[in-house]
């Protein structure tokens, strides 16, 4: 495929003797799906007008993290179900110059005076409203200070310059696409229980269409003072006051201590190896970078690419495989300040072989006799992705998350900024699924300042020592096994981004004890996996991808069509 491009690339060059440019760059004419290509810098994300941001800073001389600061701030605007101030997330960055890899943990805390049973109810069952709709379910929001924090350390420019599309969206308004409309109309009881929440999303009993213009002035407001006073303005400035001063009236946690007591963190990304390539993925208290890479380590065993692409055999290991590695994230899984989390035992490629010696090549495995290994010696859909390259090869891969679609549903008085209800990613009682199905334990308990357990990915992958793509996705417990077929399509599969971006999908997670399958798995297929014991059952769109190459010179990249908003632009 290699020569394939270089050989159409210096047959353009000789037609038409002139520079390539990314609208002449012939390549890869047989494919069904084309990536964009550009030369000197690219934006994926799931906002055409965040991304066009991004790439207005990477064209003024801005680096991939100014860019991605840029985007990640304007995507608090014109994506509220996802993008946020109100949030927390995960970015890793790639420093060309260093040749070194980071990655920051903005991840909220649970306020100070919460507690591990906080959520239950008189009778010990679990208070879903008040986890995921209240004033308590909102962890301590770390995105500003993590934004700030890669600007600081890694950008070039100034907030005000990085923050400058996302004020302008935000106090002139922007398009209410049909995709947005369609989303406010479906959440209007979640959203119009909170008056604050409607003034701003909802035009009093009628709703916003396409076309309307949506002005967020509340939000304006905060962001000129996170772009005058630094974070400071959201972690004991003006704009936390607000945000303090509405918790006390309506029995939230969130204090000026809490606050005062955020920390991003700067930590060292998780590491492995997969068929020769390095993959660099978020650590704890993401679970997704340990179990991307466990899985890997299992799946190398596997001749995937002779197997074939979502044929039933394929499918039937990667579902075994991910059995094993959800099994194991309900137990060893946690914030790693509060839990010994055995990282290196659960990416060791020794314990990836113990894993898979009863994995039965015919026949799939019953879930209850699964359980987690002893490695010592997984929405919302309402997450986001953002991946950027510049000129100089610098690659930021971003995912960050409100939880749940505009989260709890609530913006903090005066502020325009919705809250999270991340809450609901600890375990409220241990053994007891989350809105995701998901299991989990102790290390995942409720502590004051302890993050709780999150499926964001973002990974880069290294070819030669140099990167080679960096992916993300949203999708709650799917964002791990989404982020997995990406590298699986690109690496055992020979697609192109695009390619591998649009290809379907399929999840477990070990319970329920179900293989979802996206539409394009043919009903042969499904059924060759119902004879080997599976319970197939389809989902619709899972995840959605924001994926950037870089190779031969150019830069390849592709957004998901699963979402109709976002754009992946280059030059
Ligand atoms: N809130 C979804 C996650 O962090 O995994």
């Amino acid at each position: 495929m290699i020569q394939r491009i270089i050989f159409a690339t210096a047959i353009a060059c000789l037609l038409i003797a002139a520079p390539v440019q990314s609208q002449t760059v012939i390549y890869e004419s047989d494919v069904l799906h084309h990536p964009v290509v550009g030369q000197n810098g690219m934006v994926a994300s799931q906002h055409t007008l965040a991304s066009e941001a991004g790439l207005e800073i990477l064209k003024k001389g801005g680096n991939a993290v100014d860019a991605a600061v840029a985007v990640g701030f304007s995507l608090a605007v014109v994506l509220p179900r996802a993008g946020n101030l109100g949030g927390g997330g995960f970015m890793m960055l790639y420093d060309s110059k260093s040749n070194e890899t980071k990655s920051i943990n903005y991840r909220e805390m649970a306020p100070l005076t919460s507690h591990r049973d906080m959520y239950l109810d008189p009778d010990g069952n679990v208070d879903r409203m008040k986890v995921i709709a209240s004033y308590q379910a909102a962890g301590v929001p770390g995105t500003v200070a993590g934004l700030a924090m890669a600007l600081e350390k890694y950008g070039t420019m100034s907030l005000k310059e990085v923050m400058k599309p996302a004020i302008k969206q935000a106090e002139d308004g922007f398009v209410v696409t049909h995709d947005l409309a369609r989303i406010l109309r479906n959440s209007t009881r979640r959203m119009r229980a909170w008056p604050e929440t409607a003034k701003i999303f909802y035009k009093g009993d009628d709703f916003y269409e396409a076309g309307d213009v949506l002005k967020q002035k509340d939000l304006a407001w905060s962001l000129k003072q996170i772009a005058k006073h630094g974070p400071k303005a959201f972690y004991g400035g003006e704009v936390g006051k607000r945000l303090v001063a509405d918790m006390v009236d309506n029995d939230g946690l969130i204090t000026m201590d809490d606050l005062a007591a955020y920390e991003a963190e700067d930590v060292e990304p998780v590491w492995g190896k997969y068929r020769g390539y390095d993959i660099a993925s978020m650590p704890p208290p993401s679970s997704g970078g340990v179990h991307v890479i466990q899985m890997l380590n299992m799946l190398e065993a596997f001749p995937l690419g002779y197997m074939g692409h979502n044929s039933a055999e394929t499918i039937h290991i990667m579902a075994e495989v991910m059995k094993r590695a959800y099994a194991d994230r309900s137990e060893h899984l946690g914030d790693p300040n509060f839990w010994d989390v055995p990282v290196e035992g659960l990416t060791s490629t020794e314990y990836a072989a113990s894993l898979i010696k009863d994995l039965d090549r015919w026949t799939a495995t019953p879930s209850d006799d699964i359980k987690a290994g002893k490695p010592q010696a997984y929405e919302s859909e309402e997450t986001t992705q953002f991946t950027v390259v510049d000129k100089q090869g610098n690659v930021v891969s971003n995912t960050y998350t409100l939880n749940f679609s505009f989260g709890s549903g609530i913006v903090a008085k005066g502020t325009g900024i919705l809250l999270n209800n991340e809450m609901d990613d600890f375990s409220a009682k241990p053994g007891t699924p989350n809105a995701f199905g998901l299991l989990g334990g102790e290390a995942n308990s409720v502590q004051p300042k302890k993050r709780p357990l999150s499926s964001m990915t973002p990974t880069m992958v290294f070819k030669d020592g140099k990167p080679y793509f960096a992916t993300g996705s949203p999708g709650g417990s799917r964002i791990i096994t989404t982020v997995l077929q990406v590298i699986l399509n690109i690496i055992d599969h020979d697609m192109n981004v695009s390619e591998a971006s649009n290809a379907p999908r399929m999840h477990h997670q070990w319970y329920p004890e179900e293989l979802y399958i996206e539409k394009g798995v043919s009903y042969d297929t499904q059924s060759l996996l119902r004879s080997k014991g599976h319970v197939v059952k389809y989902r619709n769109a899972m995840g959605s991808t924001q994926t950037i190459m870089i190779r031969d010179g150019y830069i390849f990249g592709s957004t998901d069509p699963r979402r109709p908003d976002g754009s992946c632009v280059g030059y």
